[in-house]
């Protein structure tokens, strides 16, 4: 009996938890259904708004923004996109709300891009592990060790115009894409590995290319043949991490062998510590923070650099201000990290190229549980993505947001604005680490190749964006050198 009464008892608990629970449940349910996604386009049937998106993601985000406002939603296929193109919104996002709205790879199904860069500090999503890794990488970047990298930088750019200058003939066209990127690989080839011992630095930058173009694809589409089926596209991508396993793991063993200093991002990576433990990074931790330095820190400046060019070949009257700073500021020499100060029309220039057209044009981040965010609906397992561009362009904040106008810079002009109405490097605790090195970079690159050549865009040659993991011009960027008198 007694035993029957507690049976009874646990089937009567039981069934009393089970009927709470699925009330819960359905009152779960019913207040999920009762809550909106945020307005936006309705798409296609099942697939929504995925044409959209791959004909055009930058314009599709923005017409989303400009027909439903500041928080729109699309479908894409059975997933949720919520695009946030507010300021303020933002801060609640990557600032207050980090917690909430992760990296992607908190997913269970990670972030594609480790397939490239492995667990880096760019993907990584742990928020145990995350905190630790930039505490130890954070002095690397401080604004003072990057000071001491100036001189590469400018050696770099002037490696680049020599090459011009003995290569091709004056008003000859270039891709100045293709250009700015070797100059940026030079860049961050010399300030990781100095000197270039094993004679191999030169494959990174193909190898590269083609493990972030594939990780772009996998992105782009989710029914990509596993990695394991022997596809031209997959034994491409994995000889190209094979080149790059054996090039940073060369470097890295040569390094642990010998004491000599090189004063390069590689030195300081073998010898970050944990301020808590102690301890170094271990070969693999290493090799990801390398490649992650690497792909992160060449592309973003180079298209940063490219567009810099095309909007001054477009602007004649801006560009003739630039170059009459660098002139007078340089009198002919190359410029050095003490010129930067006296070059603040060349800074002004590159800031509004950056606000124009942002390399990271949006920050993704998901929820892992049912969000209500300004009375929307975002579900469980859904994208969210700032919108750097849309923000850039928001006329509450940005006078005449489409025309190019670097004046927009200048210490008068820039008291009072919103303090998120500007983020080309992000913002929160994942704000850009490469923030320092790219705003000397940028400007140093700007001037030198500004005092030496002038560019003017191939009548006719069609400039559109593409998103490309950063934004680049979809049909890369046709310009003719023209060599300056000194
Ligand atoms: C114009 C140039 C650049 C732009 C526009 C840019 C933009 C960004 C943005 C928007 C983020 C934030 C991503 C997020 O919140 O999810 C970021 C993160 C990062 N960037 Fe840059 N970046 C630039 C140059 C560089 C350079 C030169 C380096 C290294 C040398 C670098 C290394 C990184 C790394 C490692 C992260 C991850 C930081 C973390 O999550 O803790 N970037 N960048």
């Amino acid at each position: 009996m007694k035993v029957k009464t507690k049976k009874g008892l646990l089937i009567g608990v039981g069934a009393t938890a089970v009927t709470t629970l699925t009330l819960a449940y359905f009152l779960a349910r019913k207040r999920r259904n009762s809550v909106p996604y945020a307005p936006g386009p309705k798409g296609m049937p099942i697939i929504g708004s995925i044409p959209e998106v791959r004909r055009d993601t930058l314009k599709a985000l923005h017409d989303a923004w400009q027909q439903y406002g500041d928080i729109a939603h699309m479908h894409l296929g059975p997933q949720h996109l919520t695009i946030v193109s507010h300021p303020d919104l933002t801060e609640e996002i990557l600032v207050s709300g980090h917690q909430t709205f992760v990296k992607t790879g908190a997913l269970p199904t990670g972030d594609p891009l480790s397939m490239g860069v492995g667990n880096g500090l760019l993907t990584n999503a742990d928020p145990e592990s995350w905190p630790r890794q930039r505490r130890m990488m954070q002095p690397i970047f401080h604004r003072k060790r990057i000071v001491s990298m100036g001189d590469k930088m400018t050696a770099a750019g002037e490696r680049l115009v020599k090459h011009w200058d003995t290569d091709f003939k004056s008003g000859q066209a270039v891709d100045i894409e293709i250009e700015m990127r070797r100059v940026t690989l030079d860049v961050i080839n010399q300030t990781m590995f100095t000197a270039d011992v094993l004679g191999a630095a030169d494959k990174i930058g193909p190898a590269m290319t083609t493990a972030v173009q594939f990780t772009f694809h996998h992105i782009q589409n989710p029914f990509m043949p596993p990695l394991s089926w022997p596809t031209r596209e997959n034994r491409a991508f994995k000889a190209a991490m094979r080149t790059l396993d054996e090039i940073v793991y060369g470097f890295i063993e040569v390094r642990r062998q010998t004491n000599a200093a090189h004063d390069d991002l590689l030195d300081m990576l073998l010898q970050a510590r944990d301020e808590e433990t102690g301890q170094g990074m271990h070969d693999i931790e290493l090799r990801d923070e390398v490649l992650t330095i690497f792909a992160a820190g060449h592309e973003t400046t180079a298209n940063a650099l490219t567009w810099t060019f095309y909007l001054l070949s477009q602007h004649p009257e801006i560009l003739e201000r630039l170059q009459a700073e660098v002139d007078s500021v340089l009198n002919g020499r190359s410029p050095t990290m003490a010129d930067l100060p006296n070059l603040p029309y060349t800074k002004q220039v590159f800031d509004e190229s950056l606000r124009h057209y942002p390399p990271v044009t949006a920050i993704p981040r998901v929820v892992l549980t049912d969000t209500i965010f300004h009375d929307y609906l975002i579900p469980a397992g859904s994208n969210v993505v700032v919108s750097i561009y849309n923000i850039h362009h928001h006329p509450e904040f940005w006078q005449n947001p489409t025309a190019f106008d670097p004046d927009r810079f200048t210490p008068e002009r820039k008291k009072g604005r919103h303090r998120l109405a500007y983020l080309p490097f992000g913002a929160g605790q994942r704000i850009c680490i490469g923030i320092n090195f790219a705003l000397i970079e940028g400007p140093l690159l700007l001037a030198l190749i500004a005092q030496r050549y002038e560019l003017r865009l191939v009548p006719d040659h069609p400039v559109a964006t593409e998103i490309a993991v950063t934004m680049r011009p979809r049909y890369g960027m046709k310009m003719t050198l023209h060599p300056r008198k000194q």
